[in-house]
């Protein structure tokens, strides 16, 4: 099966021994986050990257978003090193992040200044409506239920047409019910924008529902341990015999990685 991830030759994201310590911080010794990470995710791919807490996902995503400092090795976003934030690459965090005293169109207009006031408002339109919030426009955050700001916050991040999109751990704060709607939301949207995207996630069921590829991290440090190339047609059923089959072989991958985790200590 050909997937998107294998159209293009010129990776999207390219992460080349990327390492982060996070100094003191009220700990004894320095924390390696990330060690010598190594990632290629094609252009229209979708990379899930799952991992126990604290094993540096956010951080390897902030890094990509260019909302990190201080560490070494390269990231490179459609072959341009990564420097700081850029409205090519939108993101999306665990908590949506909005403007409580803008309304959902004032929000999602918000990430496009630049534009002319006419196309500003058609790419509001045209992104509420992608996200499914037509007849919520005039709507403050505080009106709207937890899966709803988090779509506005996806419109929010798509609106200025990025190339690439990150997922932090958009659907955390949700029940599972409303998760696995959402899930089916991103991969609508991801079918009609093709952009770029890297999702981090707790959830196996998640990241294989999505991903073309499945990234376990290990923990303290931070590294890649293994990849899974997800090969089912989507969309995927998540009660497939396949779907099990992999959902089992990650869970224990995953567990295998917290194994080596020395304990906590007080
Ligand atoms: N600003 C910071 N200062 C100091 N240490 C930090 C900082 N941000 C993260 N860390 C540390 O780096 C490690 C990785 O953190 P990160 O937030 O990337 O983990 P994560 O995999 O996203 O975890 P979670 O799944 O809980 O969100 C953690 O041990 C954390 O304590
Ligand atoms: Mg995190």
């Amino acid at each position: 099966m050909t997937t998107q991830a294998e159209v293009g030759s010129v990776s999207a994201i390219r992460l080349r021994q990327l390492s982060k310590t996070y100094e003191g911080h009220g700990r004894t010794e320095d924390l390696v986050a990330l060690r010598d990470v190594n990632l290629d995710v094609a252009p229209g791919e979708v990379l899930a990257v799952v991992g126990a807490s604290g094993c540096g996902k956010s951080t390897l995503l902030r890094i990509i978003a260019g909302l990190e400092r201080g560490h070494i090795g390269t990231a490179e976003v459609g072959g341009t090193p990564v420097t700081g934030p850029s409205p090519d690459r939108g993101v999306v965090f665990q908590e949506h992040r909005l403007l409580p005293w803008l309304t959902v169109e004032q929000n999602v207009a918000f990430a496009v200044p630049h534009l002319a006031p006419r196309e500003r408002r058609e790419t509001v339109a045209e992104h509420v409506s992608l996200v499914g919030l037509r007849g919520f426009e005039r709507c403050y955050p505080a009106q709207l239920s937890g899966g709803m700001a988090q779509r506005v916050a996806i419109a929010r991040a798509l609106a200025p047409r990025p190339g690439v999109l990150l997922l932090d751990e958009p659907f955390g704060a949700l029940d599972a019910f409303t998760r696995m709607q959402m899930q089916e939301e991103v991969l609508r949207i991801w079918e009609a924008e093709r952009t770029t995207l890297v999702l981090v996630t707790h959830d196996i069921d998640e990241a294989l529902f999505l991903g073309d590829r499945v990234v376990v991290m290990t923990s303290r440090p931070g590294t890649v341990r293994r990849i899974f190339p997800v090969e089912l047609r989507r969309p995927r059923d998540r009660t497939s015999w396949e779907f099990a089959a992999l959902r089992k072989a990650i869970h224990q991958e995953f567990f295998q990685s917290r194994a080596r985790e020395p304990e906590f200590q007080i």
